[in-house]
Protein backbone atom coordinates (compact mmCIF):
# COMPACT_ATOMS: atom_id res chain seq x y z
CA UNK A 1 0.00 0.00 0.00
CA UNK A 2 1.46 3.23 -0.63
CA UNK A 3 1.85 6.00 1.71
CA UNK A 4 -0.90 8.10 2.59
CA UNK A 5 1.05 11.38 1.32
CA UNK A 6 1.41 10.16 -2.14
CA UNK A 7 -1.43 9.04 -2.82
CA UNK A 8 -4.12 11.09 -0.81
CA UNK A 9 -3.67 14.39 -3.33
CA UNK A 10 -4.34 12.43 -6.39
CA UNK A 11 -8.46 13.30 -6.57
CA UNK A 12 -8.52 16.87 -4.97
CA UNK A 13 -9.77 17.93 -8.06
CA UNK A 14 -13.26 16.80 -7.45
CA UNK A 15 -12.94 18.71 -4.48
CA UNK A 16 -15.67 21.43 -5.39
CA UNK A 17 -18.04 19.32 -7.24
CA UNK A 18 -18.20 16.86 -4.66
CA UNK A 19 -19.06 19.42 -2.29
CA UNK A 20 -21.83 20.34 -3.90
CA UNK A 21 -23.78 17.40 -4.84
CA UNK A 22 -23.61 15.88 -1.43
CA UNK A 23 -26.60 16.84 0.84
CA UNK A 24 -26.25 17.53 4.26
CA UNK A 25 -29.06 16.39 6.74
CA UNK A 26 -28.62 15.95 10.16
CA UNK A 27 -29.92 13.36 12.27
CA UNK A 28 -31.34 15.27 15.86
CA UNK A 29 -31.47 12.25 18.27
CA UNK A 30 -33.53 13.20 21.26
CA UNK A 31 -31.72 13.65 24.36
CA UNK A 32 -33.10 10.57 26.15
CA UNK A 33 -31.82 8.26 22.90
CA UNK A 34 -29.91 5.14 24.20
CA UNK A 35 -26.49 4.82 22.61
CA UNK A 36 -28.22 1.86 20.59
CA UNK A 37 -31.08 4.45 19.23
CA UNK A 38 -28.47 7.05 18.40
CA UNK A 39 -27.60 4.48 16.24
CA UNK A 40 -30.47 2.96 14.84
CA UNK A 41 -31.71 6.69 14.23
CA UNK A 42 -28.28 8.64 12.56
CA UNK A 43 -28.50 4.76 10.19
CA UNK A 44 -32.10 6.48 9.05
CA UNK A 45 -30.70 8.92 6.79
CA UNK A 46 -28.32 6.70 5.32
CA UNK A 47 -29.39 4.73 2.05
CA UNK A 48 -29.15 1.37 3.51
CA UNK A 49 -30.35 1.91 7.06
CA UNK A 50 -30.65 -2.12 7.91
CA UNK A 51 -26.36 -2.34 6.35
CA UNK A 52 -25.65 0.57 8.56
CA UNK A 53 -27.47 -1.01 11.77
CA UNK A 54 -26.28 -4.05 11.56
CA UNK A 55 -22.40 -3.46 11.03
CA UNK A 56 -22.04 -0.18 13.79
CA UNK A 57 -24.64 -1.26 15.80
CA UNK A 58 -21.99 -3.60 18.02
CA UNK A 59 -20.07 -0.30 18.81
CA UNK A 60 -22.93 1.18 20.48
CA UNK A 61 -21.21 1.54 23.58
CA UNK A 62 -18.31 2.63 21.71
CA UNK A 63 -19.76 5.20 19.71
CA UNK A 64 -21.44 6.87 22.36
CA UNK A 65 -24.23 9.15 20.59
CA UNK A 66 -20.76 11.09 19.17
CA UNK A 67 -21.59 11.73 15.22
CA UNK A 68 -17.86 11.59 15.02
CA UNK A 69 -17.05 8.54 16.22
CA UNK A 70 -19.72 6.49 14.69
CA UNK A 71 -18.85 8.29 11.11
CA UNK A 72 -15.09 6.61 12.02
CA UNK A 73 -16.78 3.48 12.98
CA UNK A 74 -18.66 3.47 9.26
CA UNK A 75 -15.21 4.28 7.72
CA UNK A 76 -13.58 1.47 9.87
CA UNK A 77 -15.98 -1.24 8.84
CA UNK A 78 -16.02 0.14 5.14
CA UNK A 79 -12.78 -0.19 4.85
CA UNK A 80 -12.53 -3.69 6.44
CA UNK A 81 -15.62 -5.02 4.13
CA UNK A 82 -13.09 -3.52 1.56
CA UNK A 83 -10.01 -5.15 2.18
CA UNK A 84 -11.96 -8.80 2.07
CA UNK A 85 -13.31 -8.07 -1.26
CA UNK A 86 -9.66 -7.27 -2.39
CA UNK A 87 -8.23 -10.21 -1.25
CA UNK A 88 -11.49 -12.66 -2.52
CA UNK A 89 -11.07 -11.17 -5.94
CA UNK A 90 -7.42 -11.24 -5.69
CA UNK A 91 -7.69 -15.25 -5.04
CA UNK A 92 -10.89 -15.16 -7.68
CA UNK A 93 -8.01 -14.13 -10.51
CA UNK A 94 -5.08 -16.46 -9.85
CA UNK A 95 -8.20 -19.26 -10.54
CA UNK A 96 -7.28 -22.10 -13.12
CA UNK A 97 -9.42 -22.14 -16.43
CA UNK A 98 -10.92 -18.27 -16.42
CA UNK A 99 -11.71 -17.21 -19.66
CA UNK A 100 -10.16 -14.20 -21.51
CA UNK A 101 -12.18 -11.51 -20.60
CA UNK A 102 -13.16 -12.99 -16.76
CA UNK A 103 -9.45 -12.75 -16.49
CA UNK A 104 -8.40 -9.73 -17.60
CA UNK A 105 -12.03 -7.91 -15.92
CA UNK A 106 -11.00 -9.72 -12.75
CA UNK A 107 -7.13 -8.27 -12.81
CA UNK A 108 -8.91 -4.55 -13.32
CA UNK A 109 -10.78 -5.48 -10.38
CA UNK A 110 -7.68 -6.63 -8.32
CA UNK A 111 -6.24 -2.42 -8.83
CA UNK A 112 -9.49 -0.53 -9.03
CA UNK A 113 -10.35 -2.22 -5.72
CA UNK A 114 -6.76 -1.77 -4.57
CA UNK A 115 -7.06 1.98 -5.51
CA UNK A 116 -10.55 2.44 -3.24
CA UNK A 117 -8.60 0.79 -0.48
CA UNK A 118 -5.81 3.94 -0.84
CA UNK A 119 -8.91 6.18 -0.86
CA UNK A 120 -10.66 4.54 2.37
CA UNK A 121 -7.18 4.87 4.23
CA UNK A 122 -6.71 8.10 3.11
CA UNK A 123 -10.09 9.08 4.60
CA UNK A 124 -9.74 7.31 7.72
CA UNK A 125 -5.86 9.40 8.20
CA UNK A 126 -7.50 12.70 7.26
CA UNK A 127 -10.44 11.88 9.52
CA UNK A 128 -7.77 11.53 12.50
CA UNK A 129 -5.85 14.30 11.67
CA UNK A 130 -5.67 17.06 14.41
CA UNK A 131 -5.81 21.17 13.29
CA UNK A 132 -6.81 20.93 9.84
CA UNK A 133 -9.53 23.12 8.67
CA UNK A 134 -12.93 21.50 8.94
CA UNK A 135 -13.86 22.21 5.66
CA UNK A 136 -10.32 20.82 4.19
CA UNK A 137 -10.82 17.75 6.15
CA UNK A 138 -14.37 17.24 4.92
CA UNK A 139 -14.22 17.75 1.15
CA UNK A 140 -11.07 15.44 1.03
CA UNK A 141 -12.93 12.88 2.64
CA UNK A 142 -15.96 13.56 0.50
CA UNK A 143 -13.47 13.42 -2.27
CA UNK A 144 -11.64 10.30 -2.04
CA UNK A 145 -15.06 8.05 -0.47
CA UNK A 146 -16.95 9.37 -4.24
CA UNK A 147 -13.45 7.89 -5.66
CA UNK A 148 -13.38 5.29 -3.63
CA UNK A 149 -17.54 4.23 -5.13
CA UNK A 150 -16.16 5.22 -8.88
CA UNK A 151 -13.52 2.51 -8.32
CA UNK A 152 -16.14 -0.10 -6.98
CA UNK A 153 -18.86 0.76 -10.32
CA UNK A 154 -15.54 0.17 -12.70
CA UNK A 155 -14.77 -2.67 -11.41
CA UNK A 156 -18.05 -4.00 -12.20
CA UNK A 157 -18.09 -2.01 -15.88
CA UNK A 158 -15.35 -4.57 -16.34
CA UNK A 159 -18.32 -7.75 -16.45
CA UNK A 160 -20.51 -6.33 -19.09
CA UNK A 161 -21.15 -7.91 -22.05
CA UNK A 162 -22.42 -11.63 -23.14
CA UNK A 163 -19.09 -13.72 -23.17
CA UNK A 164 -18.86 -13.11 -19.17
CA UNK A 165 -18.80 -16.55 -17.04
CA UNK A 166 -22.37 -15.46 -15.06
CA UNK A 167 -21.83 -17.63 -11.76
CA UNK A 168 -18.48 -15.30 -11.61
CA UNK A 169 -20.06 -11.70 -12.71
CA UNK A 170 -22.53 -12.71 -9.77
CA UNK A 171 -20.13 -13.07 -7.45
CA UNK A 172 -18.02 -10.37 -8.05
CA UNK A 173 -21.12 -7.73 -7.93
CA UNK A 174 -22.26 -9.66 -4.31
CA UNK A 175 -19.05 -8.39 -3.37
CA UNK A 176 -18.96 -4.77 -5.09
CA UNK A 177 -22.30 -3.87 -3.97
CA UNK A 178 -21.92 -4.72 -0.53
CA UNK A 179 -18.64 -3.19 -0.41
CA UNK A 180 -20.57 0.20 -2.39
CA UNK A 181 -23.08 0.54 0.15
CA UNK A 182 -21.13 0.29 3.27
CA UNK A 183 -18.74 3.61 1.50
CA UNK A 184 -22.28 5.27 0.52
CA UNK A 185 -23.07 4.62 4.62
CA UNK A 186 -19.86 6.11 5.64
CA UNK A 187 -20.16 9.05 3.37
CA UNK A 188 -23.90 9.99 4.46
CA UNK A 189 -22.73 9.70 8.30
CA UNK A 190 -19.47 11.59 7.89
CA UNK A 191 -22.18 14.38 6.13
CA UNK A 192 -24.20 14.03 8.79
CA UNK A 193 -21.55 14.66 11.37
CA UNK A 194 -20.30 17.69 9.15
CA UNK A 195 -23.90 19.16 9.64
CA UNK A 196 -23.74 18.96 13.57
CA UNK A 197 -20.22 21.18 13.29
CA UNK A 198 -21.26 25.04 14.03
CA UNK A 199 -17.76 25.40 11.89
CA UNK A 200 -19.22 24.62 8.72
CA UNK A 201 -21.93 27.34 9.07
CA UNK A 202 -19.79 29.66 9.78
C1 LIG B 1 -17.81 -20.25 -14.69
O1 LIG B 1 -16.92 -20.17 -13.61
C2 LIG B 1 -17.08 -21.18 -12.63
C3 LIG B 1 -16.17 -20.85 -11.45
O2 LIG B 1 -14.86 -20.56 -11.88
C4 LIG B 1 -16.80 -22.54 -13.27
O3 LIG B 1 -16.98 -23.55 -12.32
C5 LIG B 1 -17.74 -22.74 -14.45
O4 LIG B 1 -17.41 -23.93 -15.10
C6 LIG B 1 -17.65 -21.59 -15.42
N1 LIG B 1 -18.68 -21.71 -16.44
C7 LIG B 1 -18.42 -21.56 -17.74
C8 LIG B 1 -19.59 -21.67 -18.63
O5 LIG B 1 -17.32 -21.33 -18.17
Amino acid sequence: MESSSSSCKKTLLLLILVHFMMPVSAARPLATDTNTQFIKTSCAITTYPELCFSTLSSYASKIQRKPQLLAKAALSEALKTARSTSSMMSKLSKSQGLGAGDAEALNDCVEELKDSLDELQCSIGEMGKQGHNFRVKLSNIQTWLSAALTDEDTCMDGFEGNSMNGSIKYSVWGYIVNDAHMISNALALINNYASTQSLLHA
